[in-house]
């Protein structure tokens, strides 16, 4: 697949209006990226479990109008939301030329999650694809004369995927479950640059139902943007040597998830959480966006697999939350320890269970 195969020719501008809705998840990256080229590509290849819960609900009803031109409104948790709207604009902007009927129709968005807004959860990755199926949705029923390729269930993620990482780059792992690996890597055949796509591995039964506890340690605005973030890995004195690292942990964690071996899962994980993490320390300008709770909680964790048998682990998007990951048969023990140990250095105590999961849902209306 290439960016012209995303290319819609022909569609039918008669149909006069309709709405489609989606739930579509968030993600959370075992193996990071972090460091893109020009349109969102990325620099390394990643791999993110799907989750379950945390999720962007959107519909989005389309009106034909006269006149050509981007025209749209936002509606998030059913008020009219200004500030969402140069991001969108951008959007729109990007994915034009894939989606040429973008101009013909006005467009009402409305979108709400089922995490609290403030919770300082990245809700780009769901919002983004989200609003991306809504899209492909609608570019499904103006279509007329598609091929069988264009008209299968694979072109359908394929497109909605590499739309999604067109509006922010993680969303394109948001599509699909329970993994999927985003970036060119000699481990996965069918991996691309342009588009998530679903891990073709074995997958050993410890992973069924994997456990991610959501600790909110900080639910404000992050103090440098992940777009600042990946800028700064131009000329950054590490990032050869870090982008390199990616590709090898992709090809162990492949072993490892078919193998079971949670101890050596462990070891990926939280690796790539604190490289992440010491790209930013290494930067120039350099900044840390863990607080201190964030290491309080890491140590706990190191702590308690010390004295118990657990395979729990953490891993950290950019930012002070932790993702607390667990096997399924620890539930309970490890529920246990969050909420005795851990709740503690959570901003009002507030944290959130999530698990893996399957990948967006069309909501019939
Ligand atoms: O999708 P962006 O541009 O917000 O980048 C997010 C990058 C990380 O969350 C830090 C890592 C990842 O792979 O999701």
């Amino acid at each position: 697949m290439t960016e012209q195969d995303f290319i819609l020719k022909t569609y039918n501008s008669n149909i006069e209006n309709g709405s489609v809705k989606w739930a579509s998840p968030s993600n959370i990256a075992l193996v990071k990226y972090w460091g893109k080229k020009k349109h969102q590509i990325p620099e390394n290849p990643s791999i993110s479990f799907t989750l379950s819960d945390c999720k962007t609900i959107t519909e989005i009803t389309y009106t034909k109008k006269q006149e050509k031109g981007f025209s749209f409104d936002i509606y998030f948790e059913g008020e009219k939301h200004e500030a969402f709207k140069p991001k969108i604009q951008t959007f729109f902007e990007r994915i034009e030329i894939y989606m040429p009927f973008l101009k013909d129709y006005h467009f009402k968005i409305e979108t709400s999650n089922t995490f609290p807004h403030s919770s300082g959860i990245a809700s780009s990755a769901s919002g983004m694809s989200a609003i991306a199926l809504c899209l492909m949705s609608i570019e499904n029923k103006l279509s007329v004369n598609k091929s069988d390729s264009e008209a299968s269930q694979d072109y359908f993620n394929q497109k909605a995927s590499f739309l999604a990482r067109l509006g922010s780059g993680s969303a394109c792992r948001s599509i699909e479950g329970e993994l999927v690996v985003w970036g060119k890597n000699e481990s996965m055949v069918d991996s691309s640059d342009l588009y998530g796509v679903k891990f073709e591995g074995d997958v050993h039964a410890n992973f069924n139902n994997y456990q991610d506890t959501i600790l909110l340690v900080d639910k404000g605005e992050k103090q440098v943007s992940s777009t600042v973030g990946h800028q700064l890995m131009y000329g950054h004195p590490f990032a050869q040597e870090r982008f390199g690292q990616a590709h090898v942990n992709l090809a162990k964690l492949k072993a490892i998830l078919a193998s079971g071996d949670l101890n050596e899962f462990i070891k990926i994980v939280e690796s790539e959480a604190l490289t992440l993490h010491a790209m930013m320390m290494t930067s120039m300008p350099y900044f840390i966006l863990m607080k201190p709770n964030t290491l309080e909680i890491i140590n706990k964790i190191w702590a308690f697999r010390e004295k118990t048998d657990s395979k729990v682990c953490f891993t950290l998007d950019a930012g002070a939350n932790v993702h607390v990951l667990y096997p399924e048969n620890e539930k309970e023990t490890v529920l246990e320890f969050i909420k005795k140990d851990l709740t503690k250095y959570c901003q009002n105590e507030h944290f959130i269970c999530d698990q893996i999961g399957q990948g967006a849902n069309q909501i019939q209306l």
